[in-house]
C-alpha cells in the first residue's frame, strides 16, 4: 500500500492540475494499491485536517484545466511557528495529520513561501517533495517553473492588443505585468510582444532615460510607445536608498497611486506632454488553461515526482536543469530567490535592437 498526500499552496497558476495528474498517473500506472489524500486550500487543509480521499478519476481530464482542484490559500511562512487564534501549534498540527493518515510522502505544489514551509516540514522529519509552481519563475534551483509560460502567453497577448490600438493614437501605453519582486514575466512578454521599453525590478529605472527612449522613437517617426512595466519596477533614486528607507519610499508611492505604473504614467505625462494610458491585466495572467509548454513541463515534473516516490527519495524539489528533469535538495534552494541577471543574454539581445530598460 502506498499512501500519498498532496496540496497546492500560494497563488494559483494554470498548470497545477496538470502537474498533479502527472504525479498520480505516474504512480497509478506502477503500483496496485495507491491511496491519494488531497488537502484542501493549501496548508490550511493540512493544519486543520481538511482533506479528501481522491481516486485516479479525480485526476482524469484535468490536463487542460487551470486553477487547482484542491483549492489554495496563502499561509505566510513567517507565521507558521506562531500559534493560531485558538493557540494551535500549526507545525505540530500538520505533523499529526500527516502521521494520522500514515502517509508515505506529501507532495507540495507551490512557490517560494510554500517551499520554505515544505523545507521546514522536511526538517521536521516528514517525507516531502516540492514541485515548483509560479507564474513569476522566481524559484531558485530550477530553470523554469510551471505556470510561467502560460502567463507569458497571456501578458504577451495583452501587449499585442495594446499594440494595435497604440498604433492608431499618439499615445504612450503602459502595460503592467505581474511577477512580484522579479522581472521574468515582464522581460519575456515584453520581448515577445515587441515592447519599446521594459522596466523590471532588477534594473532600477531612470525616468529621464525612459523619456529619451520615447523621444528617440518620435524622432524616427513613431508616434506611440509601449512600455511593459513589472509590478515591482523601482525608480533608481529609490533603489539607491538603504533597504528600510527604500521600503518606506515605495510604500509612500503605493499610498498615492494604485501601483507603480500610475506613478510612471504621471511622471511621463509631465515630462513629455503626451497622453498616457495604463492597462493592468492583473490576475488574468494566472487564469485560463495551461499552454502546451507548461503541459509538457508539468507532465514531466509530475512523472519524475512519481518515480522519486517509488524510489523513496524525499526532501527535494523536482527541477528543470539544462533541459533535464532532476531532483534538487530542498535545503539547498529554500529561501533563495531567482532574479533576472541584468547582464543576461536576453537583456543584451534586447538592448542591441533598441529596447530601453530605462538605465
Ligand atoms: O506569485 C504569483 C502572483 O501572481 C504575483 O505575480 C503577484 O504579485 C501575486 O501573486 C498576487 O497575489 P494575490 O493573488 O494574493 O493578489
Amino acid at each position: 500500500m502506498l499512501r500519498i498526500g498532496m496540496l497546492t499552496s500560494g497563488g494559483d497558476c494554470q498548470a497545477l492540475n496538470a502537474t498533479m495528474r502527472g504525479v498520480v498517473k505516474g504512480l497509478a500506472n506502477n503500483v496496485t494499491d495507491l491511496e491519494v489524500y488531497g488537502f484542501m486550500n493549501g496548508y490550511k487543509g493540512l493544519i486543520y485536517g481538511d482533506y479528501r480521499m481522491l481516486t485516479s478519476h479525480d485526476f482524469s481530464g484535468i490536463l487542460t484545466r487551470g486553477g487547482t482542484i484542491l483549492g489554495t490559500s496563502r499561509q505566510p511562512f513567517k507565521l507558521m511557528r506562531e500559534p493560531d487564534a485558538n493557540g494551535l501549534d500549526k507545525v505540530e498540527a500538520m505533523k499529526q495529520n500527516y502521521y494520522k493518515l500514515n502517509l508515505d510522502c506529501l507532495v507540495i505544489l507551490g512557490g517560494n513561501g510554500t517551499q520554505k514551509t515544505a523545507n521546514l516540514l522536511s526538517e521536521e522529519g516528514l517525507n516531502i517533495i516540492h514541485l515548483p509552481k509560479t507564474i513569476d519563475n522566481d524559484i531558485y534551483g530550477t530553470d523554469m517553473t510551471f505556470g510561467f509560460y502560460s502567463a507569458v502567453n497571456i501578458a504577451t497577448n495583452a501587449i499585442d492588443c495594446i499594440h494595435t490600438t497604440a498604433s492608431s493614437h499618439n499615445r504612450i501605453f503602459i502595460v503592467e505585468v505581474m511577477g512580484h519582486k522579479v522581472g521574468w514575466l515582464t522581460l519575456y512578454s515584453g520581448i515577445a510582444s515587441g515592447a519599446d521599453v521594459i522596466l523590471i525590478p532588477e534594473i532600477p529605472y531612470d525616468i529621464d532615460k525612459v523619456v529619451d527612449a520615447i523621444n528617440k522613437r518620435k524622432s524616427r517617426g513613431s508616434n506611440f510607445t509601449i512600455l511593459a512595466v513589472a509590478e515591482g519596477a523601482i525608480p533608481k533614486e529609490i533603489a539607491a536608498l538603504p533597504k528600510k528607507d527604500m521600503k518606506k519610499a515605495m510604500d509612500k508611492i503605493l499610498q498615492k497611486y494604485p501601483s507603480i505604473s500610475y506613478k510612471i504614467a504621471e511622471d511621463l505625462q509631465e515630462k513629455t506632454g503626451t497622453e498616457i494610458r495604463v492597462t493592468v491585466p492583473g490576475h488574468m495572467q494566472r487564469g485560463g488553461e495551461p499552454c502546451p509548454y507548461d503541459r509538457i513541463l508539468s507532465t514531466r515534473i509530475g512523472s519524475e515526482c512519481a518515480q522519486l516516490i517509488l524510489d523513496k527519495e524525499y526532501g527535494c524539489m523536482v527541477a528543470l536543469v539544462n533541459g533535464k528533469i532532476k531532483k534538487v535538495p530542498l535545503k539547498d534552494v529554500a529561501g533563495k530567490l531567482k532574479t533576472v541577471d541584468p547582464k543576461c543574454q536576453e537583456i543584451a539581445d534586447a538592448k542591441r535592437m533598441g529596447i530601453s530598460f530605462g538605465d
